[in-house]
């Protein structure tokens, strides 16, 4: 069958003002993630604290407003009190979710002031592992009471006057899973986080809570697990958490470009158990998705596995350093696309994660730092992904794959920037070997014009950057027209692209 695309694209076919949240990532205490990540005192690019000024450009040319901290299954054993007050008298701690030796130089305040500096807010864990309701409680004191009571007292006492101001908080990590520290049944769990959470809002109403989901579709207890936390937590909370990595383990590219499909699945089942839950208790607010943890991860998990058995307690080993593929750059723009169309629910999202660990950026501890392929496709979408989701109304060829049928050849989403008069539609030809011509019905933005058309393409699928030699990176593609109500657009095989129109 030959291969075509058609959309209509209308600006009064609205799916939702996106959050801008949904751009957000995450930094833990993981390998290399802080300590010569983001932070690496006696760099030659370090700042008065230490932190590292090229990474700083990196993370705010990619425009994160939010980064989850401290972890991930490091939180789950976190004592945070460990990372508070004179640096010199912190105590250095086994990291038994890594198996590393964590220094706690870096602790709350330092980077709390480093997200600031990048223009960010911090989504800060509790540990709801090995720790519980009293913790959680001093360590909210400790961030956002202004004064004149202990843990307010201690921050200020630390040099930090100004509460921190934190306002999204997640009740603990994965706990579901049987890999974390203090691991719970949804009963234990559910009632242990309603409790914090009803705690936590008592301290400051004005947090916002994100209630622990499944670690992903393959657990054995999804979606129970959400029905029955929920159940426990929905009056407190704002937010369930949903985690997904994907990789491409039997090398079968097509497949693997498939799994967005499952990633729109679980979306559609969490959503679906939300409601029910709502429903159960004749509640009247939504609770909305939290997809704090996203991406491709596999390339080194056996090395890593290895790495932690046999040389654990390491400070700052080189962990989960995936160095990214090009095709692993068209699955991450197929995510981002999935994020955005789910943007009436899905309200936050973390790119897991920022910096060395799973990551677009990554640095070398004696040189510089340099841009992983899924730098562009997450660049792209938080640069012009913001404003109103619009409804795409798509059709296109499909094909089959080992695990999915009815795969559609192009996936795309637009996005309408109203303050600043501007279309961007994402597109992603999934098609292995041919060009496939996307059509648009624009009719609703009259006047508007391309004003670029980029693309990221390359008919090597394992193409991969590294510090000396950048491979894959957008570039101007010619040939884009706009006539009438009429937009065409090539789109190259295997290729992402980001069209901008507007009346400039
Ligand atoms: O992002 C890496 C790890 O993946 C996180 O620590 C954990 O939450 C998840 O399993």
């Amino acid at each position: 069958m030959k291969k075509f695309a058609k959309m209509v694209i209308d600006k009064d076919f609205r799916i939702a003002r996106i959050d801008k949240r949904i751009y957000g990532s995450f930094i833990e205490h993981l390998g290399r993630a802080v300590y010569t990540g983001i932070y690496q005192p006696g760099h030659e690019t370090a700042d008065e604290n230490g932190f590292r000024r090229d990474v700083m450009e990196l993370v705010k040319e990619l425009d994160v407003p939010i980064i989850r901290y401290p972890g991930g299954n490091f939180v789950s054993s976190y004592r945070w009190e460990d990372g508070v007050g004179p640096v010199h008298e912190r105590p250095r701690r086994l990291e038994l979710a890594w198996r590393s030796l964590e220094t706690n130089e870096v602790g709350i305040n330092e980077f709390a002031g480093w997200a600031k500096a990048v223009n960010s807010e911090v989504m800060m864990a509790v540990n709801l592992g090995t720790r519980g309701v009293a913790d959680a409680c001093h360590l909210l004191e400790y961030c956002n009471h202004p004064s004149g009571t202990r843990y307010s007292d201690l921050r200020i006492s630390h040099g930090v006057r100004d509460p921190l101001g934190i306002r999204t908080w997640c009740l603990g990590n994965e706990m579901d899973g049987p890999w974390q520290l203090g691991a719970k049944t949804a009963e234990e769990y559910g009632r242990l986080a309603a409790e914090t959470a009803k705690a936590m809002k008592l301290i400051d109403p004005d947090i916002e809570l994100v209630s622990c989901g499944s670690s992903g579709t393959g657990m054995p207890t999804f979606p129970e697990w959400e029905a029955a936390t929920l159940t426990h937590t929905y009056d407190y909370v704002d937010y369930v958490s949903l985690h997904q990595y994907f990789g491409n383990p039997d090398n079968d590219t097509a497949d693997f470009l498939a799994l967005t499909m499952e990633m729109d699945h679980f979306i559609r089942t969490v959503i679906a158990t939300c409601d029910f839950v709502k429903a159960k208790k004749r509640g009247k607010k939504d609770i909305n998705l939290s997809f704090d943890e996203w991406n491709v991860w596999f390339h080194s998990t056996e090395g890593d596995n290895e790495e932690m058995k046999n040389h654990p307690w390491q400070q700052a080993p080189a962990l989960l350093e995936d160095v990214y593929t090009f095709e692993d750059a068209l699955l991450v723009g197929l995510m981002l696309i999935t994020l955005i169309k789910h943007s009436d629910r899905v309200r936050m999202a973390c790119l897991a994660q920022l910096v060395n660990v799973i990551a677009p950026i990554m640095t070398l501890k004696d040189g510089g730092a340099w841009k992983q392929t899924i730098y562009y496709p997450f660049l792209h979408a938080s640069r012009y992904g913001r404003g109103v989701a619009l409804q795409p109304v798509i059709a296109s060829s499909k094909h089959d794959t080992k695990n999915f049928s009815d795969v559609a050849d192009v996936e795309s989403v637009a996005v309408w920037n109203d303050e600043a008069d501007e279309l961007t539609i994402f597109a992603v030809n999934r098609d292995l070997s041919e060009d496939i011509i996307l059509n648009c019905d624009i009719g609703s933005f009259s006047g508007y014009r391309v004003l670029s058309h980029q693309v990221l393409a390359s008919d090597d699928l394992k193409a991969v950057n590294g510090p000396a030699k950048e491979n894959v990176a957008p570039e101007e593609q010619k040939g884009t027209t706009v006539e009438g109500r009429d937009l065409t657009v090539c789109l190259r095989k295997a290729s992402w692209n980001v069209i901008r129109l507007g009346k400039r």
